[in-house]
């Protein structure tokens, strides 16, 4: 057991630019290292990070100090452990899981779908993250969790403002206060809702947490888990997964020839590009992991992004395969926290959304495939996908 490199080298910037050559290199020399830009040990390799999800009661979600609970409270299912945190998480499972996904969510995914489409289809250009990837997760979301008056653009404007509060280490009273709008009108919207859907229940996630005994404030809190958590990740896999069809003519070819599943190419973009890259745990006891000695109080980055590349799992880790052996990924977590919006990703990205744009947009080309930016490692994805097609 050795005590932890320290990589002074790695800064924020280089890491948001590109983060996968750093992490190979931390894979390659200082599996777990503690990374000062971070204020963290960051945890690279898949095995590492599937021992950190094994344990919850040593290498805990509940973060001292966390930001999210500064965000938006302390009844955060993501920041709670053990049955507290099973209590929180089966409120709001029934909507989430496949058989609810697919009778009650993919007719209505397939619905905004198809009315977005139409929205630009004559125009022959577009952005594919704002003008398509942004207000379909928004929308879907917003049927998702039951709130009919909310728009997309506030479901947009609510998400971002709670992600940059909860990444707000550099303590911006700007951030906060977007955040403090954000959160007093979700809860507004919240609690408008909650009196109708209590006298008539129906399929949505709010229902669902006030069917199962959920307080108010609980329900306030873990809908905004849902917002910050289930926007910007399925814009990221819908943009990354388009990019990188249009980028390989080859493998679009098999798929729509029916070759390669579109679940395929969902699961590929989203270990080849993880939407989440890192998410936090505390150590609560000395323990080693990947050789190196943790302390109690010890804060970890567990980067799934960086595992979904172990060259030790994954063969030639940085290509974009769609035909490759299918192996377990870790983009959706892989322990306790698991995704709850997965089943939901999976058809409203990969079963609509992706396959709808290829069929309605014919000749769906990258206006410029080298302008192309991703950004980000604690999120990431493209942000801005400009294409045409013929209109
Ligand atoms: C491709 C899309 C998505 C990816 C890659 C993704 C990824 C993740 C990851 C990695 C976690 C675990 C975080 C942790 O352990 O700290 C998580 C948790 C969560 N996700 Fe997602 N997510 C996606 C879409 C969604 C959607 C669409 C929703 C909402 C409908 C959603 C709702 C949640 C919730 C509520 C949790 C917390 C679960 C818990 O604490 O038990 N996610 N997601």
């Amino acid at each position: 057991m050795t005590t932890a490199s320290v990589a002074r080298e790695i800064n924020l910037t280089d890491l948001a630019r590109d983060p996968y050559p750093i992490y190979r290199h931390l894979r390659d020399t200082a599996p777990v290292a503690w990374v000062p830009a971070a204020d963290r040990y960051l945890v690279t390799r898949y095995d590492d990070v599937m021992a950190v999800e094994r344990d919850q009661q040593v290498f805990s979600s509940v973060e001292q100090d966390s930001l999210m609970i500064r965000a938006i409270g302390p009844l955060a299912l993501l920041r709670q452990d053990g049955e507290a945190h099973q209590r929180l998480r089966k409120a709001a499972e029934t909507p989430v899981k496949p058989r609810a996904v697919k009778t009650e969510w993919l007719p209505r995914f397939r619905q905004n779908t198809e009315a977005l489409i139409s929205a630009f289809v004559d125009h022959g250009e577009a952005d594919l993250v704002a003008d398509f990837a942004a207000p379909l997760a928004a929308t879907n979301l917003g049927t998702l969790l039951g709130l009919p008056d909310a728009t997309a653009a506030d479901i947009l404007q609510w998400s971002q403002a709670i992600i940059d509060a909860c990444g707000n280490y550099a303590d911006a009273p700007a951030v906060w206060a977007r955040n403090d709008r954000a959160v007093q009108a979700v809860d507004a919207a919240i609690t408008e809702v909650l009196p109708y859907v209590r006298e008539h229940p129906d399929s949505s996630v709010i229902s669902a947490m006030l069917q199962a005994g959920l307080n108010p404030d609980e329900i306030r809190t873990n809908v905004k888990i849902f917002i910050g958590g289930g926007v910007n990740e399925p814009r990221d896999v819908l943009a990354v997964a388009a990019c990188a069809l249009l980028s390989h003519p080859d493998q679009l070819t098999d798929v729509l020839g029916g070759t390669t599943p579109w679940k395929a190419v969902f699961e590929e973009a989203v270990r080849w590009v993880s939407p989440i890259g890192m998410y936090p745990r505390q150590v609560t006891e000395d323990v080693e992991l990947g050789g190196v000695a943790l302390h109690a109080g010890d804060r970890l980055g567990v980067v799934i992004a960086s595992a979904n590349r172990d060259e030790r799992i994954f063969d030639r880790p940085d290509e974009f395969d769609t035909r490759r052996e299918v192996k377990p990924h870790l983009a959706f977590g892989g322990g306790p926290h698991f995704c709850l919006g997965t089943w939901v990703a999976r058809a409203s990205i990969g079963e609509v959304g992706l396959p709808a744009l290829f069929d309605r947009l014919p000749g769906l080309t990258l206006t410029d495939a080298d302008a192309v930016r991703l950004h980000g490692w604690v999120f990431r994805g493209p942000l801005s996908v400009p294409v045409t097609w013929r209109a």
